[in-house]
C-alpha cells in the first residue's frame, strides 16, 4: 500500500461548462490545494464514462463538453505540471475495478443512496423503459475512480457525500474480505456554508444547467451583470428604507462566497466588510441595486482573470488535448498498479502466482 502518501482525486462530469457554483464549491479549493505543495499526487478527472451513464443516447454532448471542462480547469489555474488532468474512459482499469467491487455491494444499498434517489427524480428514464443498470451502479464506479488512485482526500461538494460513504464501505468490505489493499479516502467539503451549496440566481437551492439559473465561469462581462441585476433577493424588501433579510437571500449568499475585504475598499468603501453591509440592509436604508452592483464588481474581479486565461488556451486546443492525453497515460499507469494489487489480493493473478502453479502441479503429480 502507498504508505502515507497524500493523494487527491476529484472530477466532474462533462455535461456542460462549469459554473461559479463549481468554482466556489470545489475548483477554487483544488487550485489552493495544488499550490499548497502539501500533496504528493493530484488527479483531476473528466468523468465522461460516468456522464454516459445517463447520456448513452447523446454521446455527442459528452464528447463536446470534454474540451469545455478542460478549458475551465486550465483557466481557473489547475496546472498540468502539478496536477494530472485526465479522461476517465481512457483508463480502462477503472471499469475492471468496478466489476469486482460490484460483488461487494447489494442492490438495496444502492437504492438507498440519497444522491442517486434525487437524481432519479430529476431524470426521466421512462422512454428508455427504466433506469439503466450503468446509471444505477455509478456510485460503485466512482469508488473505483477514487481507490484506483489510492486517494486519501477527495475535495467535492456536499452532494457527493453519499458517494464517499459508499466508497469507504467498499474499501472496508474489500480489505476485510481480501486483506488490507485499498486506501480509505476522506471527503473534503468547502468550509463556508455559502460555498457548500451556492443557490441559483433564481434563488432555487442549486445552480444547475437544466434549471437555467447559472453564471458560467466563461460568462461574458455584460451577461454576468445582466444576471446579477435580475437576481432574486428578499421579496419583502420593497422600498429602500424597508428592513431586509440577508439570511437565505441569494445576493448575500453570493457575497459570502465571493466578496473579500479588499473589494469593499475598492468598490464599496461605505462598508469595511460584509457584516457592516448586512447590518445596514437588515435595519433598512440599503437598496438592492447598490448591493447587486457591488456583487457584480466582485464577480467581475474574480472572473476576469479566469476568462482571460481561457481565451488564451482556446487559441491552442491541440495543446489542451495533449495535456489530457499525457495525463491519461500517467493516470492509467497508476490505476494499473492498483488493479494489479487488487487482483493479487483477490488471488486472480493466476499467471504471476507461482504458488498456485506449484500447488496444482503437486496435486496432479500424486
Ligand atoms: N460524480 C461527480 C460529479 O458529478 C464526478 C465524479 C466521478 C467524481 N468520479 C468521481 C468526483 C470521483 C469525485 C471523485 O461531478
Amino acid at each position: 500500500m502507498a504508505a502515507n502518501k497524500k493523494i487527491i482525486l476529484t472530477g466532474d462530469r462533462p455535461t456542460g461548462r462549469l459554473h461559479v457554483g463549481h468554482y466556489v464549491g470545489s475548483l477554487r479549493r483544488r487550485v489552493e490545494l495544488q499550490n499548497s505543495g502539501n500533496y504528493d499526487e493530484i488527479y483531476i478527472m473528466i468523468a465522461d464514462a460516468q456522464a454516459l451513464t445517463d447520456n448513452a443516447r447523446n454521446p455527442e454532448k459528452v464528447r463536446e463538453n470534454i474540451i469545455e471542462v478542460a478549458l475551465d480547469y486550465l483557466s481557473v489555474g489547475l496546472d498540468p505540471e502539478k496536477s494530472t488532468l485526465f479522461i476517465q474512459s481512457q483508463v480502462p482499469e477503472l471499469t475492471e475495478l468496478s466489476f469486482y467491487y460490484m460483488n461487494l455491494v447489494t442492490v438495496p444499498r444502492l437504492q438507498r443512496n440519497p444522491t442517486v434517489k434525487a437524481e432519479l427524480q430529476m431524470r426521466d428514464f421512462s422512454s428508455g423503459g427504466g433506469i439503466p443498470v450503468g446509471f444505477f451502479t455509478y456510485p460503485i464506479s466512482q469508488a473505483a475512480d477514487i481507490t484506483a488512485f489510492q486517494a486519501t482526500v477527495v475535495p467535492v461538494g456536499e452532494d457527493q457525500e453519499p458517494m464517499l460513504e459508499q466508497c469507504r464501505e467498499i474499501v472496508r468490505s474489500f480489505n476485510g474480505t481480501y486483506g488490507e489493499t485499498l486506501v480509505e479516502p476522506q471527503i473534503m467539503l468547502p468550509d463556508n456554508a455559502a460555498c457548500l451549496r451556492l443557490p441559483g440566481i433564481d434563488g432555487r437551492a442549486k445552480m444547475s444547467k437544466s434549471l437555467d439559473n447559472c453564471i458560467y465561469l466563461a460568462e461574458k462581462p455584460e451577461d454576468i451583470k445582466k444576471k446579477i441585476m435580475s437576481m432574486f433577493t428578499d421579496p419583502g424588501h420593497l422600498r429602500v428604507e424597508d428592513p431586509g433579510k440577508t439570511e437565505g437571500n441569494p445576493v448575500f449568499i453570493y457575497l459570502e462566497a465571493f466578496s473579500r475585504p479588499e473589494y469593499f475598499a475598492e468598490f464599496c468603501p461605505d462598508y469595511q466588510n460584509l457584516d457592516e453591509m448586512k447590518a445596514h440592509y437588515e435595519r433598512g436604508g440599503l437598496g438592492d441595486v447598490k448591493v447587486k452592483k457591488f456583487l457584480n464588481a466582485c464577480l467581475q474581479a474574480e472572473l476576469e482573470p479566469i476568462r482571460k486565461r481561457r481565451e488564451e488556451f482556446q487559441k491552442d486546443i491541440g495543446y489542451v488535448y495533449e495535456v489530457l492525453h499525457k495525463g491519461s497515460i500517467v493516470a492509467e499507469k497508476k490505476a494499473a498498479e492498483t488493479l494489479s494489487m487488487v487482483k493479487r489480493a483477490m488471488r486472480i493473478d493466476y499467471f504471476n502466482d507461482e504458488e498456485l502453479i506449484r500447488a496444482q502441479s503437486e496435486k496432479y503429480s500424486q
